[in-house]
């Protein structure tokens, strides 16, 4: 923040920062923001979650310390408009005159920023890199890079990640059932399984070529497997899965699941039902014959590559967005949901926050909560 826009905002009465569209007071009253007045409305009134020294008392309470004042001041218009939902700074800031809410964000913007990058040391998510160790006790079955070599288990290379977490979620809750999938699958969170789908979704998959039947009778009948699995089995949609170059016997046996019921999916029930075994047999051959596809995903995979498009507004280059750099990492991966959900309004971090998922969200918090605050 330079100095001169500072107190030029610092003069604007919280009403109008709160849309109540008033005149700016004339530049007599521009010497606000007394920094002593205002420590001692925050000793009074803030400290208890903020910190008389601007650090918060709590995961999920900001710190405040030399955080940006344009920004304090409009959160507690939004929060006193209800437009941020926070029913204990509501009735606070009701209670505050202008002035004191200018005094007590002159004294946390004069403090200097909250240094956690020590404490969280390590904690920045590279999704990738812990997708791939997840990924070692699945090894044995699925090949270290997700290309299984055991007939009858299919390959996880080049699915889609949002398939493939679907999927464990399916073992994991008894929708989908499978001796050596059901126990594996109980013990991986949400979040891992995300990783687990962007590490197997970034390796190269290898075409297994080893169904059973006669793939120039299967071509004719997957016609109508086209629509949602692709002509050659390449499915564009991230809930359907690829079948190229997939496992000929897993094929066969989990169509069968299908058209017998034991794998719900009314869909594809009603696909394959009344196929013969020996139909089912020349479909999985000619799917398995298929040259799979990469589908290496275009979006960042860590913390710090999500921070690289954050920085642009967050970074030492920017005043205007709020310092995000040591905040506490339970804090940012609350605001960042709330953007996202809609939760809280704002335009620009919806748009920004809309494609992350929640182990995007950890990833880049994490990355924030160990960095020092940069200067600004
Ligand atoms: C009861 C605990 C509590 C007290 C007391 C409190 N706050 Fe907060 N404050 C919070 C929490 C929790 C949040 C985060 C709320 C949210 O997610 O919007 C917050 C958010 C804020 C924010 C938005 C910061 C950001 O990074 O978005 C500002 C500014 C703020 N408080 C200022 C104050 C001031 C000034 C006082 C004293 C007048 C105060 N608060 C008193 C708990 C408290
Ligand atoms: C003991 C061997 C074994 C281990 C270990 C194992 N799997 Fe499996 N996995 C299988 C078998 C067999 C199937 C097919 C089950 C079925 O028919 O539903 C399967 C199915 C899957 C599927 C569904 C694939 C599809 O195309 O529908 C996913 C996803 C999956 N496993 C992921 C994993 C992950 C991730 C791990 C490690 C955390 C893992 N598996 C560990 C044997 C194993
Ligand atoms: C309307 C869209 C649609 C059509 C048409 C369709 N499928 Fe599917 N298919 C899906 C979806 C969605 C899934 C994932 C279901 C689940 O989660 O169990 C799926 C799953 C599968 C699987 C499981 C793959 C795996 O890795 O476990 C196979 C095999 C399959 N379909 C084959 C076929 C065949 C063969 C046809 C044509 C006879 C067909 N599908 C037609 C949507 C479709
Ligand atoms: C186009 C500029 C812009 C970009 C890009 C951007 N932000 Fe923001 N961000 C803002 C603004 C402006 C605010 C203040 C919004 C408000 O008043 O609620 C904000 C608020 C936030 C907050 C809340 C801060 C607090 O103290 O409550 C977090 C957390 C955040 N951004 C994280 C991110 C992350 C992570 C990314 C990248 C994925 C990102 N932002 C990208 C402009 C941006």
């Amino acid at each position: 923040m330079k100095a001169l826009p500072k107190l030029i905002l610092l003069t604007l009465p919280l009403a109008l920062l709160a849309g109540c569209g008033q005149k700016s007071q004339p530049a007599a009253e521009a010497q606000s923001g007394k920094i002593d007045a205002g420590r001692v409305v925050a000793q009074a009134k803030c400290a208890a979650c903020h910190g008389i020294d601007g650090a918060s008392m709590g995961p999920d309470v900001p710190h405040l310390a030399g955080q940006n004042p344009v920004y304090m001041l409009s959160s507690l218009g939004e929060y006193k408009s209800g437009a941020r939902p926070h029913a204990a700074l509501q009735q606070l800031i009701n209670q505050m005159s202008d002035e004191e809410a200018q005094n007590v964000v002159a004294y946390y913007a004069s403090l200097k920023p909250i240094n956690t990058a020590k404490a969280n040391e390590g904690v920045a998510g590279d999704r990738l890199a812990a997708g791939k160790e997840a990924a070692a006790q699945c090894a044995a079955c699925h090949g270290a890079d997700g290309n299984s070599k055991v007939n009858g288990t299919p390959s996880l290379a080049g699915q889609h990640p949002a398939y493939i977490a679907g999927a464990l979620a399916a073992y994991g809750n008894g929708a989908r059932k499978d001796a050596s999938m059901d126990k594996i699958a109980k013990g991986v969170v949400d979040t891992t399984a995300q990783n687990l789908g962007l590490f197997f979704t970034s390796q190269s998959p290898v075409s297994r070529n080893n169904g059973k039947g006669d793939a120039a009778k299967g071509e004719p009948l997957s016609g109508k497997c086209g629509g949602c699995h692709g002509q050659q089995g390449h499915s564009a949609d991230g809930t359907t899965p690829a079948l190229a170059g997939q496992d000929g016997a897993y094929l066969v046996k989990t169509m069968k699941d299908y058209r017998d019921g034991r794998r719900k999916h009314d869909e594809m029930h009603t696909q394959l039902a009344g196929v013969k075994d020996a139909n089912l047999e020349h479909i999985a051959a000619f799917y398995s014959k298929q040259t799979p596809t990469p589908n290496a995903s275009t979006k960042p995979t860590s913390g710090q590559q999500w921070a690289d498009r954050c920085d642009k507004c967050h970074g030492p280059q920017t005043a205007t967005a709020p310092l995000i750099d040591s905040q506490p990492v339970v804090y940012l991966a609350r605001a960042l949901k709330d953007y996202r959900d809609g939760k809280r309004a704002q335009s620009s971090m919806h748009i920004m926050s809309s494609p992350l998922t929640d182990a995007d969200i950890d990833a880049v918090s994490a990355y924030y909560a160990s960095i020092a605050p940069r200067a600004r």
